[in-house]
């Protein structure tokens, strides 16, 4: 039986998790989920050199240069407390797209941020990958909650939260490197009893009538 655990608080993450993130690929439909390598720093750069990104995000440079890139990559150690991954989608022969992370925030034990190059937008990808990333931090992180926030002008974003079962929790001011200052912001929050009714339900829309998914027996939960 897991230690119970406080939203907010500083915690030892389970032992098990500590080794197994740092190497961990995420594979989803369409997407792998992994730490970014020095090789995507080029690729990186152009698609988050965009003001579009760097005034939605509350710490992306900008201009965004090949050196913000490598910078970046080479402080992605992924520990079970800052989870940064790249995305990659595999219908395009698994080119770098954006990143999906969950870090610590206003007191939140995870926050997930992400973003998608331009190009991509619209894919849905944002949403595979952050939904991939919140499954990862109740099931393997042992998350209480997850929160999410996005600047109260960005519809697609709040979209995604929305679309992973994020639930609205007020307004507030978030950091905006980008505007070297505070930008309203709208809340979100996916609290570990809502996720598990999501997923039971993903579960029910995809298991057969009678019998077992992956030896589940079907409209019951995994764990
Ligand atoms: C926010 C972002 C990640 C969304 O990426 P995406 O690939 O378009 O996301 P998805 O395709 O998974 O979903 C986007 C949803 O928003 C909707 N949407 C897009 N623009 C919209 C708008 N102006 N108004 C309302 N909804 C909008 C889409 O229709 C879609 O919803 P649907 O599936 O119900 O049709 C991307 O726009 C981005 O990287 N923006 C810059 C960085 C950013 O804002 N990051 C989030 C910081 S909080």
């Amino acid at each position: 039986m897991p230690t119970p655990i406080l939203p907010g608080r500083p915690v030892e993450p389970p032992a098990e998790t500590q080794e197994d993130l740092h190497s961990l690929v995420i594979e989803t439909s369409r997407l792998i989920l992994r730490q970014p390598a020095r090789d995507d720093a080029p690729i990186l750069a152009a698609l988050a050199n965009d003001v579009a990104i760097a005034e939605n995000l509350s710490t992306m440079p900008h201009p965004y240069s090949v050196e913000d890139a490598v910078a970046y990559i080479d402080n992605t150690a992924v520990t079970p407390l800052r989870v940064n991954y790249g995305i990659y989608a595999k219908e395009r022969d698994g080119a770098f797209v954006g990143t999906v992370s969950l870090q610590p925030r206003d007191g939140e034990r995870y926050a997930i941020g992400y973003w998608v190059g331009r190009p991509y937008w619209g894919t849905g990808f944002a949403t595979e990958a952050a939904q991939a990333l919140v499954d990862l931090a109740f099931d393997r992180l042992e998350a209480p909650s997850v929160a999410g926030s996005c600047r109260v002008t960005n519809s697609a974003s709040r979209r995604v939260l929305e679309k992973c079962g994020f639930q609205y929790a007020g307004q507030g001011m978030g950091p905006s490197l980008f505007f070297r200052g505070m930008v309203p912001v709208d809340r979100f929050r996916l609290e570990r009893p809502v996720w598990k009714s999501l997923r039971a339900w993903r579960a029910a829309s995809v298991a057969p009538r009678t019998g077992s998914v992956h030896g589940i027996p079907a409209l019951v939960e995994a764990e």
